[in-house]
């Protein structure tokens, strides 16, 4: 009898846990719906409709196997607040753009979602400092696009260690100050162009082409400028 009893509450238990689970969870279709809320002029993302599920052909939803994967909103208008909170519960989600639109004010706090690969964001209106911990322990991420915006203030620390790190487009911001000493040795596109930037490049950068660095108001020399070599890189800042 008394194992009988047992039995019930833990069944009970059970049940009641699974219930709740359940009703905790919104469906991909839910929490894209959601995100979309908080969008304005979003006219093309008309047949986002919770009836059918968002890998059968919303606009802009990328899929993979099935699961939401990427989310491609270029060139569509769209401004308004970007809702991370939101994307944030979209468990395969690794790869954000949202390149061509009319966004403004600050840089979405992307760190809540610490697996992204790529993060798309050039030609909108996005302003402002960035955090210095911005981009802390995003180890997933490889590319990151922020060109022909009017980000202000220093380059993010936080991008200096993050290991795939590949692509870095920042050029035509109001970047200031000295450029971070990136450590990655695998950084192929790097272009920092058209800021306000000034210091020495580093190590790491300097095998990238010259117009990567270039229009910016103050001068930049290529090494340290020690009394050996400050000759040369006088000339190197006439470069750029
Ligand atoms: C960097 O961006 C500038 C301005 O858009 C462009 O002219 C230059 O070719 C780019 N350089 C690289 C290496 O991408």
């Amino acid at each position: 009898m008394a194992y009988n009893r047992f039995f019930f509450f833990f069944l009970f238990i059970t049940i009641f846990f699974n219930l709740a689970v359940v009703s905790s969870s919104q469906s991909d279709a839910e929490i894209l719906l959601k995100f979309r809320e908080s969008l304005k002029n979003t006219g093309k993302l008309s047949n986002w409709d919770v009836s059918k599920p968002p890998c059968s052909g919303w606009n802009g939803v990328v899929c993979e196997k099935g699961q939401v994967w990427g989310l491609q909103l270029e060139g569509m208008g769209l401004h308004g607040v970007i809702d991370v909170e939101a994307l944030a519960k979209l468990k395969d989600l690794r790869s954000v753009s949202f390149i061509n639109n009319d966004f403004d004010g600050a840089l979405p706090d992307w760190k809540r979602l610490g697996a992204l690969k790529t993060i798309f964001m050039s030609n909108n209106k996005f302003s402002g400092e960035i955090r210095e911990d911005a981009f802390s322990r995003m180890l997933s991420l490889k590319k990151l696009h922020l060109a022909n915006n009017k980000f202000t203030g220093p380059i993010p620390q936080s991008l200096v260690a993050l290991p795939k790190l590949m692509e870095l487009s920042l050029q035509n911001n109001e970047f200031e100050g000295e450029i971070p000493l990136f450590k990655q040795h695998g950084l192929k596109l790097v272009n920092l162009s058209n800021n306000k930037l000034e210091g020495h490049i580093p190590p790491t950068l300097t095998n990238l082409d010259a117009s990567s660095f270039s229009g910016q108001s103050l001068l930049f020399f290529l090494k340290q400028p020690s009394h050996f070599n400050s000759a040369i890189s006088i000339c190197n800042t006439m470069i750029f």
